[in-house]
């Protein structure tokens, strides 16, 4: 699936609804300027794309690798609004043939920007056209086979292409070498949180309190997108239930109803935890094990659920899997299969 944007033209504000007609509010920031969070980064592609118009050149490659939702895909559509260029949107898995990779590259403007998604999925077959596209904008035509085989090379426009990636260890090195940029997205702060929650309910036209901002941006696993949700879900609440406006009290009662807990977490979250406790004594177990006993792909474990439980200290990974923390016993009040202290093996640590 490709899909195509003018960064120039379009309007990321406002979507018109098609149906009813009615306005879907994009939250996602549109320029630099409104980007809040992942300060360094965002200074680095200041400086590139600053650079990039003083020279009247296309940028130069970019890597984002870091969890779902932590704003990959909105740093490559901000990229081309602020270069002016269109951005063509695909994704790993759904480029599955050297030509599909190939009709894109050759309609590329001069300055367009590709952005491929998941793009540690891309088969190694249309990996290996992105070698010489990325490094000399050329891509090379291979006719006959054997002895016969001859190639014939196709200049492209010069383009940029954007990687987005929850796990840049599977990418190939070569691939991985011709990015000139590449950057790790982190979990939010949750004052950063704070004021995209702010930002989100301005946005939407929603009033909130700053207790009800502020228990909204602690729940939100560090994750804008999952913020954002949750602030959807709350209006929807405050709503139906209550005046519209959100409070600490109406957050509490929302989050309560969408099983979200204290600390963010969700039921599969929780299940996670309980797998490794209650079915096998606190780990360390592997990943596989896990995945298959919850009946969730190991995949979706290790890139949407895992990473926030590693940041937040109840799950550790060991050499021999993982292994639940005091934190998680504590969070979920089980006693029995006791689990490493966290704080006991950092002093163990600092000893020897
Ligand atoms: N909405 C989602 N992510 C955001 C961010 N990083 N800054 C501002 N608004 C956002």
């Amino acid at each position: 699936m490709i899909h195509e944007e003018s960064g120039k033209t379009e309007d990321f504000l406002m979507e018109q609804g098609s149906a009813e007609e009615e306005i879907v509010v994009n939250l996602r920031p549109k320029s630099l300027a409104e980007y809040i969070g992942q300060e360094k980064i965002a200074e680095t592609l200041k400086i590139a794309i600053e650079a990039a118009l003083k020279r009247q050149e296309s940028l130069d490659h970019i890597l984002f690798n870091g969890p779902p939702g932590l704003g990959k895909t909105t740093l490559a559509h901000i990229m081309a609004i602020e270069m002016g260029t269109r951005i063509i949107t695909s994704s790993g898995p759904a480029l599955e043939k050297g030509g599909d990779l190939m009709g894109i590259l050759t309609h590329l403007e001069k300055g367009d920007i590709l952005f491929i998604d998941e793009i540690h999925r891309l088969p190694k077959i249309v990996e290996e056209f992105l070698y010489p596209a990325m490094e000399d904008f050329a891509v090379d035509f291979v006719f006959d086979k054997g002895v016969h085989a001859r190639t014939h090379r196709y200049r492209l426009e010069p383009f940029t292409l954007i990687g987005a990636t929850t796990r840049a260890g599977l990418l190939s090195s070569p691939l991985r070498e011709r990015f000139g940029i590449t950057r790790d997205l982190d979990f939010y702060q949750e004052k950063e949180l704070v004021l995209i929650v702010k930002r989100s309910a301005a946005l939407l036209d929603v009033p909130i309190d700053d207790e009800g901002t502020f228990e909204i941006a602690r729940r939100a696993r560090g994750t804008p997108r999952v913020a954002n949700r949750l602030l959807k879900r709350i209006r929807d609440f405050a709503q139906v239930r209550a005046d519209g406006k959100i409070t600490r009290a109406i957050a509490i009662d929302a989050l309560a109803l969408e099983g979200i807990d204290e600390h963010g977490l969700g039921e599969t979250d929780r299940k996670l935890l309980k797998t490794i406790i209650l079915n096998y004594k606190g780990g360390p177990v592997g990943i596989e094990a896990i995945a298959s006993t919850l009946q969730i792909e190991t995949d979706v474990l290790l890139d949407v659920i895992e990473p926030y439980l590693l940041k937040s200290g109840f799950v550790i990974r060991t050499s021999q899997g993982r292994k639940a923390t005091d934190i998680a016993y504590t969070h979920l009040n089980i006693t029995e299969h006791k689990g490493p202290n966290l704080f006991d093996s950092a002093k163990t640590k600092r000893r020897s």
